[in-house]
């Protein structure tokens, strides 16, 4: 499926194209709901789109207005875990590109790999790791989108960095940063994997996200990250949190980001 022709089935349904485009993990589908005039189209509905079947992934595409800005939603992500091939998991971050949408914002659960990293904090991604085994560029490379080598060189936006920096310090949000590393999953990581993962600099791990980024990067998004660390990792198994905690940390957790991510829309509207 061309994402070319998605991406035109997808403008004759809405209004006008979205320049930002949010991709809420698990546990954060809620953030769509804030969305005005939303028109909400399930995944199975899209040509090109395969199905979440993550748990807590609702699997909608979302059109909708925040801060007054148009804004595409992700309400549930595709991951390699699934069975879904790397084309298929950034099919839709190519439907964004080729929809002119210029500002990606990608959201998800991690486990945390350092102490002070506690379920329930937003982790600001700074940078990341793939140690998935693939890349979604791997195969011809599509001209039209991008270079054959893109730089990986701050994949994350520094200005969006200083803006939410800013955000957090001016609503008195306490934020963490940390570089992310991804893996395939679905098995959890044992606890010599997350040594070594802890020494190799990353502080979050998780099975998403750097797929999509590094999509982005090569179509020439600007692209912010966001976690939610649900869990300490099993390098700190003696500090288990209990489920109930864990779910209200999220939530509150989920509600500032949200205010982070709606202040953020208002600081770029031009
Ligand atoms: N590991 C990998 N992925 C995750 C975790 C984890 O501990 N928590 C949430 N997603």
């Amino acid at each position: 499926m061309d994402y070319r022709a998605t991406a035109d089935w997808f403008k004759n349904r809405v209004s006008e194209t979205p320049e930002v485009a949010i991709v809420l993990g698990t546990g954060l589908g809620g953030l769509a709901e804030k969305l005005e005039n939303p028109v909400v189209i399930p995944y199975f509905e899209i040509p090109g789109f395969v199905n979440s079947t993550s748990p807590s992934h609702l699997g909608n595409l979302l059109f909708g207005y925040l801060a007054g800005r148009a804004v595409l939603c992700m309400q549930g992500r595709f991951h390699f875990y699934e069975g879904y091939s790397m084309e298929q998991v950034v099919f839709p971050i190519r439907v964004m590109a080729a929809l002119g949408v210029k500002t990606l914002i990608v959201t998800n659960a991690a486990g945390s790999l350092r102490e002070e990293l506690e379920p329930g904090d937003i982790v600001v991604i700074k940078d990341h790791i793939n140690f998935m085994g693939t890349n979604p560029l791997i195969g011809k490379n599509d001209e039209s989108l991008g270079e054959r080598f893109p730089s990986m060189n701050l994949p994350y936006s520094p200005e969006l960095h200083e803006q939410v920096r800013n955000i957090a310090q001016s609503n008195g949000i306490s934020l963490k940063w940390g570089n992310y590393i991804s893996v395939t999953g679905p098995s959890l990581e044992t606890k010599a994997e997350c040594s070594m993962f802890a020494a190799w600099g990353a502080d979050i791990v998780g099975m998403s996200t750097v797929p999509e980024v590094i999509t982005a990067r090569h179509c020439g998004m600007e692209v912010l990250g966001f976690s939610i660390v649900t869990n300490y990792s099993n390098l700190f198994h003696n500090l288990a949190h209990s489920q109930e905690e864990i779910r209200h940390n999220a939530d509150k957790a989920a509600q500032n980001l949200l205010l982070i991510i709606h202040e953020v829309l208002v600081q770029n509207t031009n």
